[in-house]
């Protein structure tokens, strides 16, 4: 299949991604978190179009994004206070929201075989310009092999799915740069099932109540409340090591195990910790940004780790970051990117 390169920023380009949209086919646009890849959700051949594309297990469910309210009353019957108080406040936003399934609302693929659906609305324009022009909910995982990190820019997505899907939407690099936040309000305690754009900070604020994190996936447990949980992401092709303590201690680190790789190494790392690194090798060393503004690190994290896919590297050293606040979604991908390795 040969895959059509269209700009969201021409209406007209946007009017073809919307037909194919609407007559099946698999298209990836971009939102402010990551790059999504989307099929109607109503529709079932069109959603395994997805699964296929991406290699995605298919009990990994997926989330639908619409672009009106109203599009939520076909989805599902059951909208609480909260959630009403939360896409008040985040939507259209980086928060997806898990709801009780309408009985029928969608194929059973798009949800995994669960009785309830996550909603999403994007806030980037040309993601509301496209699905107001479809007019249908569109499921959507984020257009990356899976496995593979988030794309967060046109390019990454061209990477990973040319020839596999009908058309890309270019529409710059994401700002948030990771996945949405998905928080599950069907128990009496709100629950993080993913740490992403908007902080449990933030969803405690607007509720006035704790918000949990679900308890990490282990392999004891069948079925995980986010069944993407099980699965690995974000692995770059080298393994990936977390160099623990201050700046100054994760440098000193990293500069003895260069030493061991003899140049054939990678390091990502933010300003602070650079400044202490002895050994550097401007193709080998990626600068995520300042400590002192996570958001930025967290925003360049997905294209340093395709960065190293594309050069010789036996591995790649980064660093810890404190978990407050976005830090909690830069930590669970740097985690699961690293298979949490530590030095
Ligand atoms: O920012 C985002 O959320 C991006 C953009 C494209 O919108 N999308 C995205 O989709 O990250 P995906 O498929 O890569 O991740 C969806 C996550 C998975 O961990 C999945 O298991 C979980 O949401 N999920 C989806 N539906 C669910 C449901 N009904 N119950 C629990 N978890 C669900
Ligand atoms: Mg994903």
């Amino acid at each position: 299949m040969k895959t059509k390169l269209l700009r969201g920023e021409q209406e007209k380009e946007l009017q073809e991604a919307a037909q194919l949209l609407r007559s099946g086919e698999t298209v990836a646009f971009p939102t402010e978190t990551v790059y999504g890849l989307g099929a109607n959700a109503l529709d079932e051949t069109a959603v395994h179009k997805i699964y296929q594309a991406k290699g995605r297990p298919s009990d990994n469910p997926l989330i639908v994004h619409i672009y009106d309210r109203k599009q939520l009353l076909e989805l599902t019957d059951q909208v609480s206070d909260t959630a009403v108080q939360l896409m008040d406040a985040f939507w259209p936003g980086p928060l997806t929201l898990i709801f009780k399934r309408r009985e029928g609302a969608v194929p059973s693929c798009v949800t995994g075989g669960l009785d309830t659906v996550a909603v999403r609305m994007p806030n980037h324009p040309v993601a509301q310009r496209l699905l107001t022009l479809v007019d249908l909910p569109i499921a959507a995982p984020s257009a990356n092999l899976s496995g593979k990190p988030s794309p967060t820019a046109a390019s990454h997505v061209q990477h990973d799915l040319d020839g596999r899907i009908a058309a890309i939407v270019s529409g710059g690099c994401c700002a948030v740069g990771v996945e949405s936040t998905v928080l599950d309000l069907s128990g009496k305690i709100p629950v993080i099932l993913r740490p992403g754009g908007v902080t449990k900070e933030q969803l405690e604020q607007v509720i006035k109540t704790e918000v949990l994190y679900a308890a990490p996936y282990t392999s004891a447990e069948k079925t995980p409340r986010a069944p993407g949980m099980k699965y690995t992401h974000y692995a770059p092709d080298a393994p990936l090591y977390i160099c623990t303590g201050t700046p100054e201690e994760a440098a000193g680190k990293i500069d003895q195990r260069l030493e061991m790789h003899k140049g054939k190494a990678g390091v990502m790392l933010s300003m602070q910790t650079l400044r202490f690194l002895e050994n550097k090798d401007e193709n080998l060393v990626v600068n995520l940004g300042s400590r002192e503004d996570l958001k930025q690190i967290t925003c360049n994290l997905f294209a340093a780790l395709r960065y190293f896919d594309g050069v010789d590297v036996e591995a790649i050293y980064t660093e810890n970051f404190p978990t407050e606040e976005i830090g909690a979604a830069l930590m669970n991908r740097l985690n699961k990117a690293a298979g949490s390795k530590k030095i």
